[in-house]
C-alpha cells in the first residue's frame, strides 16, 4: 500500500501526520499550562482578597475597637462595628456589591459561632477540624460545588491570638451585656487562648477564569491549526515543484529511454531544460540523466544502423552461399561437363568444316 502511494503524497502524509502528533503534543502542553496559569490566578485573586480581609479584622481590633470601649460597656444595644468579624464580613458585602463580585463568598466558619450565621457545614466544619488538628497547617486549599456552582476556596485557621479577643469570647459573664443580649449566652463563648475556633474562608468562582481558559486556548489552538494547514500546503507545493514534478519528468523520460520511444526532440523539452539547468542534486541528476539519455540514443541509432549493414552483409552472402550450392552440386557439374563436351564437339565440327571448305578452295 504505502509503497504504491507517491512521492507527493507520502511527504504530505508524512508531514500532516508529524505536525498532527506535533499539534497534539502543543494541546496537551498548552491546555496544562493554561489550566496551571488559571489556577495560579485564582489561588492568587484569593489570597489576596483574604489577606485583605484579615487587614480589615486587624483594622477594626486595633484602630475601631479601643475608641469603642466605653460605648460598648455604656450601651444597651451591641455595637457590632466593633467587632473585627462583622467590619471584616461588612466590608465584603460592599465588595460583592459591585459588578462581577456578586459569587464570591467569604465566610468565617467556626463550629460554636457568636453568629449562628458563621456555623460551619459539614464542608468547611471538616477544614475546621483538619486545621484545629495540624497547628502547622497556614493554608488549606482546593474545588467544592455550591449551588452548582464550582468554586475555589482557600482556608486559614482562626485563633484566639490577643487577651483582646476573650474580653468578648470567654465566658458570658465576661462579655458585654449587649452582645449577651443580642447573640445569647450560648454561641461564641469558651475559646481559648491559642486555640483554633474556625476558619476564614474565601471562596472565588472559577467558572469565568475556565471560560476565559478555554477561549485563550481554543484561539491559540486555531491560530495553531490554521499555521499548520499553511504549512503543510506551502511544503507540499514546495516540494511538488521543486522536487516531484521535475523527478516526474525525468522518470517519465527514462521509462520513454527504457521503452526505446525516446525521441532527442523529448530531451529538450523546456521541463527538463529548466531542471537540468538548476545547480543543486536534482539539477545535476538531470543534467547527467539528459547526457546519458543522448549517449544511449546515439548509440542506439548506431547499433541500428549496424544491425542494418550487417543484414544486408548476411543476405548477401547467403545469395553467394546459395550459388555456391547450385555450382557446387552433382547436377551442376555434370552440366559442366556436358557443356564442355558440346563446346569441344562444335570446335571439331567447325574445324572440319573449315579444312572442307579450304579443300574445296584448292580444288
Ligand atoms: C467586642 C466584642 C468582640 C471582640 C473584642 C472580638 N469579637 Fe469576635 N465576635 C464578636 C461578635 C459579636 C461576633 C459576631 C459578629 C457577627 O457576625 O455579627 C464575633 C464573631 C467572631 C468570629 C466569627 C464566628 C462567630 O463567632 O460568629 C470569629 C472567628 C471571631 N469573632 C474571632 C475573634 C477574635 C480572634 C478576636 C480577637 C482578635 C475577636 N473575635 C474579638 C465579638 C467580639
Amino acid at each position: 500500500m504505502w509503497t504504491k502511494i507517491n512521492l507527493s503524497s507520502k511527504f504530505t502524509l508524512l508531514l500532516a501526520a508529524a505536525l498532527l502528533a506535533g499539534l497534539t503534543a502543543s494541546g496537551f502542553a498548552l491546555w496544562n499550562g493554561l489550566n496551571r496559569r488559571a489556577e495560579q490566578e485564582i489561588t492568587a485573586r484569593a489570597l489576596l482578597l483574604i489577606d485583605t480581609m484579615t487587614a480589615v479584622r486587624a483594622y477594626t481590633s486595633n484602630n475601631v475597637n479601643p475608641l469603642l470601649q466605653e460605648e460598648i460597656a455604656a450601651s444597651p444595644t451591641f455595637i457590632s462595628e466593633s467587632v473585627p468579624s462583622f467590619s471584616a464580613r461588612q466590608v465584603f458585602e460592599n465588595f460583592r456589591g459591585r459588578e462581577g463580585y456578586e459569587t464570591f463568598l467569604y465566610k468565617e466558619a467556626a463550629l460554636n459561632p457568636t453568629n449562628p450565621r458563621d456555623l460551619a457545614d459539614a464542608f468547611e466544619a471538616e477544614l475546621v477540624t483538619a486545621l484545629r488538628n495540624d497547628e502547622s497547617l497556614t493554608n488549606l486549599e482546593g474545588y467544592r460545588v455550591m449551588n452548582g456552582e464550582e468554586l475555589f476556596y482557600v482556608a486559614r485557621p482562626q485563633k484566639i491570638t490577643a487577651e483582646s479577643c476573650l474580653a468578648c469570647h470567654s465566658t458570658p459573664a465576661e462579655a458585654p451585656p449587649s452582645l449577651v443580649a443580642t447573640f445569647g449566652p450560648t454561641g461564641g463563648f469558651g475559646w481559648q487562648l491559642g486555640e483554633t475556633v474556625g476558619a476564614q474562608i474565601i471562596y472565588v468562582p472559577t467558572s469565568e477564569i475556565q471560560t476565559t481558559t478555554r477561549q485563550s486556548f481554543a484561539l491559540v489552538m486555531s491560530i495553531f491549526a490554521i499555521t499548520f494547514v499553511l504549512v503543510l500546503a506551502l511544503i507540499n507545493w514546495l516540494t511538488r515543484h521543486t522536487v516531484v514534478n521535475p523527478l516526474g519528468q525525468v522518470a517519465a523520460l527514462s521509462r520513454q529511454l527504457g521503452d526505446d520511444t525516446l525521441q532527442l526532440a523529448d530531451l529538450e523539452q523546456v521541463g527538463l531544460q529548466t531542471v537540468a539547468a538548476r545547480q543543486d542534486e536534482l539539477g545535476q541528476l538531470a543534467a547527467q540523466f539528459k547526457r546519458m539519455a543522448q549517449d544511449v540514443y546515439t548509440r542506439q541509432q548506431l547499433l541500428r544502423q549496424q544491425v542494418r549493414e550487417l543484414r544486408i552483409q548476411i543476405d548477401e552472402a547467403k545469395k553467394e552461399e546459395a550459388v555456391q550450392e547450385i555450382v557446387g552440386s552433382e547436377f551442376f557439374r555434370e552440366l559442366e561437363g556436358k557443356a564442355a563436351e558440346m563446346r569441344a564437339r562444335q570446335q571439331h565440327r567447325t574445324k572440319a568444316n573449315r579444312e572442307d571448305s579450304e579443300k574445296l578452295k584448292e580444288e
